[in-house]
């Protein structure tokens, strides 16, 4: 029976949901996501400097995590302010949950829609590995809505990915259009929006957005990191 197709981005929180064990897998180097020893050191090193370069970021006050997803940044948050994160997906943040409470951190919790609008106001806000699940067309629409959660001066920071054939699992194919298909360990697949900004994209976005102290990075292989003040 022909049905309605179902929108990438619905498909993509149900593949977060199922995911949910087996993601760390991807930060790990794990099963699929081993690419060889010289690679993943290469991988580890990026990751590290990530870690420290969010560490600095000055987070402090209310700060609200966007797609927090299994809260792999969350403790670097956390020891610094009063952390909210937000998912739409409940699988991913019972992980986070754990995670945080291992490590003796409050935070809380709220299954929350990326794209819904502030109920509140942050002075900071953190997004990991989601602007690059944000449709191009949408991209200033979703920065816009950063820029109202903020206070003036609030702190926006996110990590994201580098097109790198060696960053994701060994059986998955680049994106097509912007849509790629991911696999997980069972064989399911999904699709998901991924879109791999240039830095310089970025920059411009946060620009007309109205963002201000703009800086947008890359580490050597992996990751894009960014951070910008609202006006
Ligand atoms: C690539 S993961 C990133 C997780 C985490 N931020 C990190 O850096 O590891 C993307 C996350 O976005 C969540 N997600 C997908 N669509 C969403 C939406 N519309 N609103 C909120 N979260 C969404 C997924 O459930 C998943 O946890």
């Amino acid at each position: 029976m022909a049905g309605r197709l179902e929108d990438v981005e619905s498909e993509m929180i149900r593949y977060y949901a199922a995911r949910a064990g087996e993601y760390d897998d991807w930060y790990l180097r794990r099963g699929r996501y081993s690419h060889g020893p010289t690679t993943d050191a290469a991988w580890h090193s990026d990751l590290g400097a990530a870690a420290a370069w969010l560490a600095g970021r000055g987070f402090h006050g209310r700060i609200v995590e966007l797609a927090a997803g299994t809260g792999w940044w969350s403790p670097v948050l956390a020891a610094q302010g009063q952390l909210t994160l937000c998912d739409a997906a409940p699988e991913p943040l019972e992980k986070a949950r754990v995670r945080l409470a291992a490590a003796g951190l409050a935070a809380r919790f709220q299954i929350r829609d990326a794209w819904s609008e502030p109920d509140t106001s942050a002075d900071c806000l953190f997004a990991g590995f989601w602007l690059s699940h944000v449709d191009r067309g949408r991209l200033d629409e979703f920065l816009g809505l950063v820029a109202r959660w903020l206070v003036p001066d609030g702190l926006f920071a996110f990590i994201d990915s580098r097109r790198d054939p060696e960053s994701g699992a060994l059986d998955h194919r680049p994106p097509v259009d912007d849509v790629q298909v991911r696999r997980l360990d069972d064989g399911t697949s999904f699709r998901v929006r991924k879109v791999f900004y240039e830095p310089a994209d970025l920059e411009s976005a946060l620009d007309r957005a109205g963002f201000r102290q703009i800086e947008v990075i890359a580490t050597d292989r992996f990751f894009v990191l960014g951070s910008a003040r609202r006006y």
